[in-house]
């Protein structure tokens, strides 16, 4: 098993698993919050952390800002709730509206203005990571750097991550901060394995076709960034719902997920999140279902320890051929 979480070192009592809420809120449309969307919102809060999840994820947009809403309502009501979790929220990206296309923005006034109305939604005095969604291409260092440093003085975010950034994106931002940047947060699972495929492939043709930023695990490790994994479900996809599919690496590791979970007496979602738990970098995957009992099924992944030949036998079925 992993021999620490690096966020812990931040957070202390930090799970291991971390909730995803882009599903709160009601949706993407314009429709109001409702009763229903606030009560499903406190259903979800309660399970998770009566689960052992107490890292829960949003974003400025997520359903149009209405996850952060029904959280923050659920808090307003139960203020006791606060004391129980960490809250992590990203900025960062803007969707087209009357002044242009959906772009990206790190300008001191719309990081700022983000994070304000995250916090003014949340109903929560302090974000306990701010995580920079993607990276801007026209990002002022030191502007950025001004805003961050600024927000954290005035106790607004307490720790800085980022998501869907490389290696060198990382360094040069850091290289401007006196806050380290504690997590990054990008997509890994079972089906999306190119940050191991990379590794394997150094010195074979396949190295050039991985897509993944060479070198990002080992760079978080050293620096003791938070690796944490969204889509990590794979949106069920070697759950049990693989078992039918018509492609041939689903299904045979859709089976043997199936097997795994029946000897660990465990969920198939515990064995897919359980592969990401098992890597040395000790990934904190971010779940993303609204689902109750999928919730609990999420949570049993921290019973397992897949044996190092299991670890294997998943990987090589899901990538559909033998390792080089
Ligand atoms: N940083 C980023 O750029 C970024 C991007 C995307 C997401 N995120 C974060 O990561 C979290 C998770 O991401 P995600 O929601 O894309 O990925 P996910 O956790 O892999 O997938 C969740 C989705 O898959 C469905 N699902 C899971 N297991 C299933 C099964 N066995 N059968 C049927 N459906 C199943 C869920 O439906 P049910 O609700 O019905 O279970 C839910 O719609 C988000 O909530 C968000 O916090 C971050």
């Amino acid at each position: 098993m992993p021999s620490s979480l690096a966020l812990q070192q931040y957070l202390p009592h930090v799970s291991r698993i971390a909730y995803g809420c882009m599903g709160l809120g009601g949706g993407w449309n314009d429709n109001p919050v409702s009763q229903q969307d606030i009560g499903q919102a406190r259903e979800v809060i309660e399970v998770a952390l009566e689960a052992g999840i107490n890292l829960f994820d949003h974003a400025d947009i997520y359903t149009f800002s209405k996850a952060e809403q029904v959280f923050g309502e659920v808090l307003k009501q139960s203020p006791a709730l606060r004391d129980k979790m960490y809250i992590q929220s990203k900025c960062g990206i803007r969707f087209e509206d009357d002044h242009g296309a959906g772009r990206y923005d790190f300008s001191q006034s719309w990081v700022q203005h983000s994070v304000e109305q995250s916090l003014q939604r949340l109903n929560c005095e302090q974000l306990d990571v701010l995580l920079l969604h993607r990276p801007d291409p026209l990002m002022e260092l030191d502007e950025l750097a001004t805003t961050l440093n600024s927000l954290h003085q005035a106790g607004k975010i307490a720790h800085l991550g980022v998501s869907n950034m490389n290696t060198a994106q990382i360094a040069y931002l850091q290289s401007a901060l006196s806050l380290p940047i504690v997590a990054n947060q990008i997509e890994m699972s079972l089906a999306k394995t190119d940050w191991l495929d990379d590794g394997i492939a150094v010195n074979t043709p396949a190295s050039a076709n991985t897509g993944f930023n060479t070198g990002l695990l080992e760079y978080c490790q050293m620096h003791n960034i938070q690796l944490q994994a969204w889509g990590c479900l794979a949106q069920g996809a070697f759950s049990d719902a693989g078992l039918e599919s018509e492609q041939k690496n689903i299904r045979k590791a859709s089976e043997y997920v199936r097997q795994l979970a029946n000897d660990y007496g465990v969920s198939s979602e515990a064995i897919v999140l359980a592969f990401l738990l098992r890597h040395p970098a000790a990934i904190q995957p971010v779940i993303g279902t609204t689902n109750i009992q999928r919730i609990n099924a999420c949570a049993q992944a921290t019973n397992v320890t897949l044996t190092r030949e299991q670890w294997y036998n998943l990987y090589v079925l899901s990538r559909g051929e033998a390792l080089p």
